[in-house]
């Protein structure tokens, strides 16, 4: 199962699903890293994993529908069976979205639907669970579709918040378990023990 990964930041996840790749937990092949930042440490990671990357942005797109055309032109010049995203801030373009329907996935650092959607992001997200009581947090990997944060959900991981737990030591528990669920899930994808939905 070949692997396209879009990432904005610091790609730890992209790492965690591209080592399992090399000690063959997963049955796929990392082809190709679509960045829209070009400083990313992303960016740096796939180079060192001698993984094509390129960069789409407004600066080299400054139509957004020409951006969302080349993403999804990229990705089937890849062969990309399966979208991973990993840490990226933007959108998906419709073309994209329609092209690899049920085909790209996100982790989100909640249990969804808790404490997703706009705005929902980084450290936010952990600020809002801290500040909600809740007893427990995770990790969720989901389908993309056009709202934010609403695709179908695949996978979840639990933990349980802590009453020592900062928003900053629940964030780097949470990537910590992100970290061991995104690539189990995706290992399950490519081995066929989880099925996605058929188009
Ligand atoms: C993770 O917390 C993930 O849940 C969210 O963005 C963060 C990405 O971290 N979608 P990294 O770039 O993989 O280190």
């Amino acid at each position: 199962m070949k692997l396209g990964f879009l990432a904005s930041h610091g790609g730890s996840n992209m790492q965690a699903i591209i080592d399992q790749c090399l000690s063959g937990a997963i049955a796929g092949k990392p082809v190709i890293l679509i960045c829209n930042n070009p400083n990313a440490i992303a960016v740096e990671r796939a180079r060192d994993a001698q993984l094509p990357v390129e960069i789409l942005n407004g600066r080299t797109h400054a139509d957004t529908d020409q951006l969302d055309r080349q993403m999804e032109k990229s990705l089937l010049e890849a062969g990309v069976d399966l979208v991973v995203l990993a840490g990226y801030m933007k959108k998906i373009g419709p073309t994209t979205l329609s092209t690899f329907s049920n085909r790209i996935l996100n982790i989100h650092p909640s249990l969804l639907p808790k404490f997703g959607g706009q705005g929902m992001f980084g450290i936010r997200v952990h600020e809002a669970v801290v500040a909600a009581g809740e007893p427990q947090s995770g990790a969720t990997v989901h389908l993309i579709d056009n709202g934010y944060d609403q695709g179908q959900i695949i996978r979840q991981a639990i933990l349980k918040v802590d009453t020592s737990d900062t928003p900053a030591t629940l964030q780097k528990r949470i990537l910590g378990l992100e970290h061991i669920l995104y690539p189990n899930t995706i290992a399950e994808i490519a081995s066929g023990k989880i099925k996605l939905p058929v188009n």
